[in-house]
């Protein structure tokens, strides 16, 4: 499948040798293995060369992938309708988005508030591509007074809504297996050459966690299983529960809950790259010039958000979220009439057998009280 993916030009090509060189030289420091978390990191965030860092195009028909408020506006109107229900009872609320992509949600939500005579006053992106940050400045400039891009996060004290649309997926993963009986960590080395997956015996944070989550499982993974646990997740979590005063977040991604996520069938474990639209499981695969991301464990997130002093107030998937949220009456006309190429790509967001069953939706809440539309899942998690 990999042989019919379209070949980038040679300017792209040049970059992403750039990056491989410096990839290349962290697997020699570290005596020929790298660990995978460091490769994804470098791979999409590396300064100037990584995949979010660099100036591709990313989102949308010209890029890799489409995400839903790329597909659609109802995705953000449904979003925009029940923030106007939450933000209404605080004073001055601030909408802080993570991760903007395009900016298109956050366009989105802005005129869709604005349609409905309520004007919020203060929308922050807090964005780690520069690039994508300009494609936001452009974008969003008919709201300029009303946006603003953070550096790093606001400091404690905020009273608003968090919203993270596929960021959650975007972050590094570590990749571990079972080989003969042992709990290994897979890394990257050189094999002729080029960039390949290489075992070592995990460290011993890495066996204790993979070794809890078995316990919490009830099994051992068979062997020749392999997975990712996102370690940098909780800590993300916590530094949001940290901020947010009083408000909601919301996190919107591909998932799962625990024990499908790690069900002994899923024995490649869930990792996903793209390029140009076609989906492959090759990370390797020029670096920098793919994204690289991995489903998320809904239940790892909602015992991180637990610990942190989160109230996990709904968990659906976005099918269920988007139709009960209104989504079907947003496709009428003024005249009664259907907009039918808004119910096409409504079908794209809903479908089980497309983003609705896939895309999960998890609502965070500290010192208010929120509940999403939709089927209530959170005795899945
Ligand atoms: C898959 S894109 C999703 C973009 C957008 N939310 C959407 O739905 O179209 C991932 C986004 O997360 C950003 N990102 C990754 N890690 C981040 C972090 N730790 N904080 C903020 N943004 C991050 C990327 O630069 C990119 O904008």
């Amino acid at each position: 499948m990999l042989s019919s993916l379209p070949d980038p030009d040679e300017h792209a090509l040049a970059i992403s040798r750039q990056l491989v060189d410096v990839i290349r030289a962290e697997i020699e420091a570290g005596d020929g293995w790298l660990d995978f978390e460091r490769f994804m990191e470098l791979a999409l965030y590396s300064p100037g060369l990584g995949y979010y860092s660099g100036g591709s195009v990313k989102l949308g028909p010209e890029g890799d992938f489409v995400t839903a408020p790329e597909i659609s506006t109802l995705f953000g109107e449904v979003i925009a309708s029940q923030l106007s229900q939450l933000l209404a009872p605080i004073g001055r609320p601030v909408v802080l988005e993570l991760g903007a992509g395009s900016g298109r949600l956050a366009e989105t939500i802005l005129t869709s508030l604005d349609a409905a005579g309520y004007r919020l006053p203060d929308y922050r992106i807090l964005e780690t591509s520069a690039d994508l940050r300009e494609r936001q400045q452009s974008r969003l400039a008919p709201f300029a007074e009303r946006v603003s891009w953070l550096e790093r996060l606001p400091g404690e004290g905020f009273e608003g809504v968090v919203l993270a649309n596929e960021v959650l997926d975007a972050i590094p993963v570590t990749r571990f297996s079972r080989d003969n009986g042992r709990i290994c960590s897979l890394g990257v080395g050189i094999v002729d050459g080029s960039f390949d997956w290489k075992e070592k015996p995990a460290e011993p944070g890495l066996a204790a966690h993979v070794a809890a989550l078995e316990a919490d499982l009830g099994f051992q993974f068979p062997d020749g299983h392999r997975s990712e646990i996102c370690r940098q997740m909780p800590a993300w979590i916590s530094s949001l529960s940290d901020v947010l005063e009083r408000g909601a977040m919301w996190l919107i991604d591909y998932g799962l809950v625990e024990r499908e996520y790690y069900h002994p069938s899923r024995s490649d474990g869930t990792l996903i790259c793209h390029y140009r639209h076609r989906a492959h499981s090759d990370p390797f695969l020029h670096p920098g010039l793919q994204d690289i991301s991995a489903w998320v464990d809904f239940s790892a997130c909602a015992r991180a958000a637990h610990g942190a002093g989160f109230s996990v107030a709904g968990f659906t998937t976005q099918g269920q979220f988007l139709i009960e949220g209104g989504a079907t009456e947003l496709l009428q006309r003024e005249d009664g009439s259907v907009d039918l190429a808004r119910a096409q790509a409504l079908k794209t967001l809903v479908l089980p057998g497309e983003m609705g069953e896939r895309f999960k939706v998890l609502l965070l809440t500290r010192g208010t009280e929120h509940s999403l539309p939709g089927r209530d899942l959170r005795d899945r998690l």
